[in-house]
């Protein structure tokens, strides 16, 4: 706790830590059931294709733990490692055998992509049944109007914990920080489905400290480590982190931390995510609903 941060409202008893870890944990043991399900019906387990292009570390770590979690759920990867050389051509060829092959449920290309492959060229072939993140503009525009749809994996995330702690969002103010087509867009549609009111802003809104401070709901998504302190905070508001930066610190160890200034604003908020055990481990274990969920769609047709 700052003194800055407990100087704003002295009298605040101190957030509670969303533990996002033990939700996930949760959440994938009942992907697993289901897994079970669908396996014990259809003679088949449910099928995950993971395409990475390139040898990015960060994305290497991310696609190891999305193979390992979905084996533990009962979920079959077909892993497809290619080398950063790949063409556009070929990638697209892959993902159209991905999408003919009945085994395959979903298809994750794990972004970034190398700078010769154009990525929208990419999401919009993969199959829209298929599109566990649900990328692709059919189900941007089947999630915009209302209309079931794949939904991308970490707004999904936030909006599960958000029910799980509010049950329902009708009439709350909700402030989405960030406007990415992979969080801030599709976070905002979520919210605004579930009858919130919803603000977005960005990198050139006025007033971001006051327009946060109006929110019930408060989900940051921008990439700018601890931009967002107390003074954000509306007191009692449910805060999630969606930043995860790896900052270095003054003794040349790195660590990594969101884009909310945890301790800062615990002593004004409600609830506050943690980073990492936060959003992070929701957004594996949605992708691994989402492949679930497709799985069951693409048997009921
Ligand atoms: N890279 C960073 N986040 C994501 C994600 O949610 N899905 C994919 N495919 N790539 C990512």
């Amino acid at each position: 706790m700052t003194d800055q941060a407990s100087n704003i409202y002295p009298d605040l008893t101190p957030a509670q830590r969303i533990d996002g870890k033990a939700f996930a944990a949760a959440l994938r043991g009942d992907v697993a059931e289901g897994a079970a399900r669908f396996q014990a019906d259809r003679g088949r387990q449910p099928g995950l294709a993971v395409v990475l292009v390139g040898d990015d570390p960060a994305s290497q770590v991310y696609v190891k733990t999305k193979m390992r979690q979905a084996a533990e759920a009962g979920i079959r990867s077909f892993p497809h490692l290619l080398p950063g050389s790949t063409s556009q051509d070929e990638l697209l060829q892959l993902i159209a055998a991905l999408n003919s092959n009945d085994e395959v449920d979903g298809i994750l290309v794990q972004l970034p992509l190398p700078a010769q492959i154009e990525e929208t060229a990419v999401i919009e072939s993969i199959d829209p049944g298929k599109d566990v993140d649900g990328f692709n503009p059919v189900n941007v525009g089947r999630l915009s109007t209302g209309q079931s749809a794949l939904v991308p994996c970490t707004p999904l995330g936030c909006l599960l914990l958000l029910q799980d702690r509010l049950g329902d969002l009708s009439g709350k103010k909700a402030v989405v920080v960030g406007r990415s087509n992979i969080v801030g867009k599709p976070m905002a549609q979520l919210l605004l489905n579930a009858n919130c009111t919803v603000t977005t802003v960005h990198s050139r809104s006025r007033e971001l400290a006051a327009e946060c401070r109006s929110a019930d709901i408060l989900v940051v998504a921008v990439g700018r480590p601890e931009m967002v302190d107390a003074s954000y905070i509306k007191p009692g508001a449910i805060v999630l982190d969606v930043g995860i930066n790896r900052i270095t610190r003054d003794d040349g160890q790195s660590r990594l931390t969101g884009d909310v200034d945890f301790e800062a604003v615990s002593t004004v908020a409600g609830a506050v995510t943690p980073v990492p055990g936060g959003i992070g481990p929701m957004t594996v274990a949605c992708l691994l609903r989402n492949t679930l969920s497709a799985a069951q769609a693409r048997a009921a047709r």
